[in-house]
């Protein structure tokens, strides 16, 4: 790990210098954090389950023409991505009462939502993440209105095909956090899906228990949290069945 330039750390990845200009290599780590940094700890074999979560994700929504800064993975806990530049926004999108919105509304956790809710959330750590609206947004010059209409078009298509594609599984996408952002090409800019999608930003209920299935486990001491991840990847068809041992490779394959 150390042989590379580091570009970024996060709680959960840590972004490198890629091979070429314009790309990045995102390691993701076995760490985990829960209400914005207080809550810390370690999950075994997390980070190579959510690289091929995310890895599988994101291949199948490129192939329904949702552009991402996926490349390819390199190996167990390493991906090749785009170069982009993150825009300070975490979009969440909701089907089902849960989390904070059950809590701000003190509302019940579980019941469907009438129709799909698009938050925004500033990304800053320090303050936070404080929600924001499409005012502040475009105000303060995060992103314009035209980017957000095409992010608010992408993030209902994800949520479409990824609420089909878990049903298909026995899991509820209950809701899930995406990240955007800009890439340059020639003259002209286009926004990406970045950042990951695995059950450290996904609630994921079991469709007949409701068992939770996501980072939850971690986020409220149910226990079993590697478990669960590894069980989504399973029901995904990415841990061949009888061999777990195959995610809890913490060696980096180079
Ligand atoms: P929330 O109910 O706590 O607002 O979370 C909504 C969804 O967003 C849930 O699937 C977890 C995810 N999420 C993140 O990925 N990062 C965060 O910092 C937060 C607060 C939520």
């Amino acid at each position: 790990m150390s042989r590379r330039k580091q570009i970024y750390e996060g709680k959960a990845k840590v972004m490198f210098e890629g091979p070429e200009p314009g790309t990045l290599v995102q390691y993701f780590k076995d760490d985990a954090t829960a209400f914005n940094n207080q809550k810390k700890g370690t999950i075994t074999g997390k980070g190579v389950l959510n690289n091929r979560i995310s890895e599988y994700l994101m291949m199948r929504l490129a192939e329904i023409g949702i552009p991402t800064h996926f490349i390819r993975r390199l190996n167990m806990r390493e991906q090749l991505v785009r170069q982009v530049e993150i825009i300070p926004i975490e979009v969440v999108v909701r089907n089902i009462i849960a989390g904070s919105l059950a809590k701000r509304f003190g509302m019940e956790e579980g019941g469907a939502l009438p129709r799909s809710i698009v938050e925004y959330y500033y990304k800053k750590d320090e303050l936070g993440d404080p929600m924001v609206s499409e005012e502040h947004i475009t105000c303060f010059g995060w992103a314009t209105t035209q980017d957000l209409d095409d992010i608010m078009q992408m993030s209902l298509r994800i949520n479409d095909f990824l609420t089909g594609l878990f049903l298909g599984i026995g899991i509820k996408l209950v809701d899930f956090k995406l990240e955007f952002g800009r890439v340059y090409e020639n003259d002209s800019m286009r926004l990406v899906l970045a950042d990951e999608i695995s059950p450290d930003n996904c609630r994921l209920w079991d469709l007949k228990t409701n068992e939770k299935l996501d980072k939850d486990r971690f986020r409220r001491d149910l226990g079993r949290v590697e478990e669960a991840y590894q069980e989504v990847a399973r029901r995904l068809g990415i841990l061949p069945e009888g061999a777990p041992g195959d995610a809890k490779g913490t060696e980096t394959v180079q």
